[in-house]
């Protein structure tokens, strides 16, 4: 499960002073032990009753144009504040028993859904009972990251983010069941940020089943190169040839390879694409093409089949 931090201050600081320790303290979100050593302070940020609301007022009167500007997660989300390596945010936990759940559902809020996290992050409770959870840890070096993969998630236990408690979620390694507050809650996060957290997987998992279910992590690159394939003449294949045989994330070398093979002229060539693809050193592409090859193979059975 997250990483407990043990603090136990009682005194309270302002959003800017916690901004100001982050961008002048060495903070290293790459680094857990340095990480950690920030629970303090957020602990502190979250000592301070007044500031949230006081910015939620400040942005209400001017019609939430700082939110509309910069704020790219959904209305659950309040950002705080974007910094060099991270961002501060406040997220909001309501109650199954609250209009919004019950007038727009619980999928913003990820209830009911086993997920892991492509970055790391602080938390701290900050108002009401806080969230509930089933932790789950598992070893994302064993995993290749295709739907239906068998996972071994090892439970740990079912526990709450009380208002005050503050855990370090570590990238790849703590899975969360998520599951609703009693009661509205309210945390605090400062979030890992980096350019390489989109090409990061984030997973969603069935976990009674301990099973890989999808991909959460959206890749807008995708429809680019699926374009640039078929659109974009001999440069735009050699481009996306280029990200399949080279981009460091295996997840968008596969979405070039797919993008390449599409624009391949026959099932004989297309097939034979996935199938050198099957002896690819990442074994997502070695099991994706796999997989694709067979489709390929038994659409074509059924395709070629004749006529009764
Ligand atoms: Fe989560």
């Amino acid at each position: 499960m997250p990483r407990l931090i043990a603090a136990d201050t009682t005194e309270s600081i302002e959003l800017a002073e916690l901004i100001e320790t982050l961008e002048t303290s060495g903070f290293d979100p790459q680094d857990e032990d340095n990480f950690a050593s920030f629970g303090g302070a957020l602990k502190k940020l979250g000592n301070n009753k007044s500031f949230l609301g006081d910015l939620i007022i400040g942005e209400l009167k001017q019609r939430c144009a700082g939110q509309l500007r910069d704020n790219q997660y959904s209305a659950q989300v309040i950002l705080l504040h974007s910094g060099t390596r991270y961002i501060i945010r406040a997220n909001f936990w309501p109650a199954m028993k609250d209009s919004v759940i019950r007038h727009s559902g619980t999928d913003p809020f990820f209830y009911g859904v086993a997920h892991d996290h492509n970055f790391s992050f602080l938390t701290v409770g900050y108002f009401g009972p806080g969230y509930w959870s089933d932790y789950y840890e598992y070893d994302y070096g064993a995993v290749a990251g295709y739907p239906g993969e068998k996972v071994a998630l090892r439970f740990v236990e079912k526990a709450r983010l009380e208002e005050g408690k503050v855990m370090l979620y570590r990238a790849h390694q703590d899975v969360h069941l998520q599951l609703a507050a009693d009661e509205m809650s309210i945390s605090l996060n400062i979030v890992e940020a980096s350019h390489s957290s989109s090409f990061r997987d984030q997973y969603r998992f069935d976990a009674v089943n301990g099973t890989l279910e999808g991909i959460m992590t959206r890749i807008s690159l995708e429809p680019l190169l699926a374009l640039a394939a078929t659109q974009a003449g001999e440069d735009g294949r050699d481009l996306v040839t280029d990200y399949a045989r080279r981009h460091p994330s295996d997840r968008i070398r596969w979405c070039a390879l797919r993008a390449v093979v599409s624009a391949e002229p026959s099932i004989d060539s297309r097939l034979a694409r996935f199938e050198a693809a099957t002896a690819d050193p990442s074994p997502l592409i070695a099991a994706l093409a796999r997989r694709e090859a067979e489709r390929i193979e038994v659409s074509r059975r059924w395709i070629e089949a004749p006529a009764a």
